[in-house]
């Protein structure tokens, strides 16, 4: 039975983000359902992963990493000590993909010896969709075919790009919890139009498609946001008064505090991991 699976990418963990890397690898024809396998510490959760997308439950395999190019650790890093230790002796050779949060190259390779590269990447919850951003570094020079592996992979999550191991507590910063600061920005939006005298599914609209669009828009566009943001504000208009009222507060100074905070606290986590 294990002959032949002829294993692309085996996931540890059988979560939300196995799921949605699972999802982008099909959907974007990177490999197909049989070159993915995947097992969970219960095997609920994997088995039900493996009958939606038809692809390998490995748990039921005897060597279940043995055909597989490449390991995607995607359980809680706080799980990461639990692995079954047979588990972890089959990742000789293997290319490891991680994404717990906080885990340094260094305390994966002590957890991992005969690896034969490690990849920490730090993916952001639009993945799920997509949509997501997610920044990456590796253990030692990638070859060719680990970078393709790791190029695919999370291509199929959305975008991605190669930083330094040090950047990765600011990246967590901005990408990472990035995401919570939208819908943070999104909610106070919604709840200024209901202060306003709007019901709140139409302040709810209003807010969430003017941030998607002013979004792609900027996307679109290639330019600095500033340079938009100075197209639509008109001298002494509408637009010019609620960014006087922005800057008098220092919204700035405040996002870039918040940013700082979660760059400490990674700084501090990724200590405890
Ligand atoms: N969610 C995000 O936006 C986000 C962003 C950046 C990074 N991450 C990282 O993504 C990782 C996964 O997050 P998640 O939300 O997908 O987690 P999750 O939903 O809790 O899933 C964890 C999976 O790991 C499995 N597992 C736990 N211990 C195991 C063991 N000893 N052997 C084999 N499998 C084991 C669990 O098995 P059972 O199903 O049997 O319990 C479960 O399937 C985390 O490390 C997190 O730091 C997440």
């Amino acid at each position: 039975m294990t002959k032949n699976l002829n294993l692309h990418y085996a996931f540890i963990g059988a979560g939300s983000m196995a799921a949605a890397m699972i999802e982008g690898l099909i959907s974007h024809s990177v490999c197909t359902p049989d070159e993915i396998g995947c097992l969970s510490k219960h095997g609920e959760r994997a088995a039900s992963l493996s009958e939606k997308h038809k692809i390998k439950l490995l748990q039921e395999l005897e060597n279940p990493l043995e055909n597989a190019t490449t390991i995607v650790l995607a359980l809680k890093p706080q799980q990461l000590g639990d692995l079954n230790p047979a588990l972890v002796k089959a990742t000789k050779d293997k290319l490891i993909i991680s994404i717990l949060a906080g885990k340094k190259l260094s305390r994966l390779k002590e957890s991992f010896p005969e690896s034969r590269n490690i990849v920490r990447v730090m993916p952001n919850t639009p993945s799920q969709i997509g949509a997501g951003m997610s920044a990456y570094c590796s253990l030692a020079q990638l070859t060719t075919s680990d970078q393709q592996s790791v190029d695919h992979l999370l291509a199929a999550m959305g975008s991605h790009l190669e930083v330094d191991e040090s950047q990765m507590d600011i990246v967590t910063a901005i990408s990472g919890s990035g995401p919570a600061y939208v819908f943070e920005f999104i909610a106070a939006l919604r709840d200024g139009g209901i202060n306003g005298g709007l019901e709140d599914a139409v302040a709810s609209k209003l807010a969430l498609e003017t941030v998607l669009g002013a979004a792609r828009l900027l996307a679109r566009e290639n330019v600095t946001p500033e340079s938009l943001r100075d197209k639509v504000t008109s001298p002494n208009g509408t637009t010019m008064a609620a960014l006087q009222t922005l800057e008098k507060r220092d919204f700035r100074a405040l996002i870039g505090e918040a940013v700082e905070s979660a760059r400490l606290r990674s700084i501090e986590i990724s200590k405890e991991a």
